[in-house]
């Protein structure tokens, strides 16, 4: 039996879904399972754990006063899938966020990323066939654009994927597109930018294992004195001030995105049963830019130098995002200062501060 929401505006979705997560309990995942408690919604979770650690489940509860309904499942394991898919009653879309993130590691151990984000994929896919569930929000990335002229919309091309990484989104973009030619599936992809920050209660934020890669983890660990010093990788790019330009949106923002585009599935609000949004926030920031935000915001010094160019990055790339604003309603709300402040606020927490 449905549950009924008293209606906000004749635009907005009436009822309460069941909606299933994979890698509900990862940096980006976390933050939606809160986006749609809020938003009323009931949430299954999945997770194996691989990046992500159980204590996330009782924050996101201190955070809403929900429990959340979580089983560990791995989404390589094709019939534990689909027994647990099978086993649930009345879900009526997935979000799947499940996946291995990390670029460099994709290079050097290209298996373990197709098995587990094109493999893992196609189980979930199967598994939902075989449970009757014919929605699914899928994350995909930028790096699909690869070196583009920036600002990006959806139909700017695809070159060959630079990465194992970035070809295992490539590739599950194709899979889930060919797949709604051939069945009932619906799906949005969403291509996010650069996604950073942390909830406001410092309870859930990104986890970085080891020597972070991405750099506002680099900013906040070289801030709090984890790391000596920040690299800048490279100042001699054709930029303003020549460090690399990026699209940073705030892990809340992009978390209210997946609401907005689930209830969009639901609404039956698309032309095609295949959707792509860019979610970013369109304005590109410079890798100084975002030194320089942090310092403002925190008013503390980060240690850093300019050093070489990293392998691979592209100069610039940042979002339009003018689709998912006119069809899912969705603009962000938080800019780089509060990206910055709470990413901070995340570390010192971490530390104990
Ligand atoms: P994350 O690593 O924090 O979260 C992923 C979650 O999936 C983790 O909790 C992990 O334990 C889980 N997981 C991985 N493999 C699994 C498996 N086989 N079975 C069950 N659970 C499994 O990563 P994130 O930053 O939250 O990213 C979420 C998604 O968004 C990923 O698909 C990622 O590729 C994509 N994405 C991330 C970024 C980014 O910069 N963070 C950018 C673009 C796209
Ligand atoms: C941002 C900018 C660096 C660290 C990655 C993935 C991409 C997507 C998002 C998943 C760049 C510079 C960084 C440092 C630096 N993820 N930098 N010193 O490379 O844009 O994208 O995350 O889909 O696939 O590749 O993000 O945070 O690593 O770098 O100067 O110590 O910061 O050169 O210009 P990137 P990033």
């Amino acid at each position: 039996m449905r549950t009924y929401f008293k209606p906000k505006n004749k635009l907005a979705l009436l009822y309460k879904m069941k909606i299933l997560v994979t890698g509900g309990t990862g940096y980006i995942g976390s933050h939606t399972v809160v986006e749609l408690f809020n938003a009323g919604h009931e949430v299954v979770v999945i997770d194996n754990f691989d990046n992500s650690y159980p204590e996330v489940l009782e924050n996101i509860e201190k955070i809403t006063g929900k429990k959340v309904d979580f089983t560990n499942v791995d989404i390589r394991n094709k019939q534990a899938l689909t027994d647990f898919l099978m086993a649930q009653k009345g879900i009526d879309a997935v979000i799947h966020f499940a996946a291995f993130k990390a670029v460099g590691e994709s290079v050097e151990n290209p298996l373990k990323y197709y098995e587990n984000n094109v493999g893992g994929t196609v189980n979930l896919l199967y598994a939902m066939e075989a449970a009757g569930i014919h929605q699914i929000a899928f994350s995909s990335s930028c790096t699909v654009y690869g070196e583009a002229n920036p600002p990006v919309d959806e139909n700017t091309p695809r070159p060959a994927a630079q990465s194992p990484y970035g070809n295992t989104k490539q590739i599950c973009e194709e899979v889930l597109f060919d797949y709604t030619k051939a069945s009932n599936l619906k799906v949005v992809s969403l291509r996010y930018f650069n996604p950073v920050g942390a909830h406001d209660s410092a309870l859930i934020g990104e986890l970085p294992i080891g020597i972070p890669n991405n750099l506002v983890p680099f900013i906040t660990q070289t801030a709090i004195g984890k790391r000596e010093v920040l690299t800048v990788f490279g100042n001699d790019y054709p930029t303003p001030d020549g460090t690399c330009i990026r699209d940073y949106i705030h892990v809340v923002d992009l978390a209210k995105a997946h609401v907005k585009a689930i209830e969009f599935l639901e609404m039956k609000k698309y032309t095609d049963a295949y959707s792509v949004f860019n979610l970013g926030t369109g304005q590109g920031s410079s890798v100084l830019e975002a030194i320089h935000s942090f310092e403002k915001v925190t008013g503390v010094k980060v240690n850093y130098k300019i050093g070489t160019r990293r392998a691979g990055d592209i100069a610039q790339i940042y979002a339009n995002c003018d689709k998912a604003t006119n069809e899912l309603g969705w603009k962000t709300e938080r800019d780089l200062d509060n990206c910055m402040l709470t990413s901070w606020i995340w570390e010192k927490h971490l530390a104990g501060k």
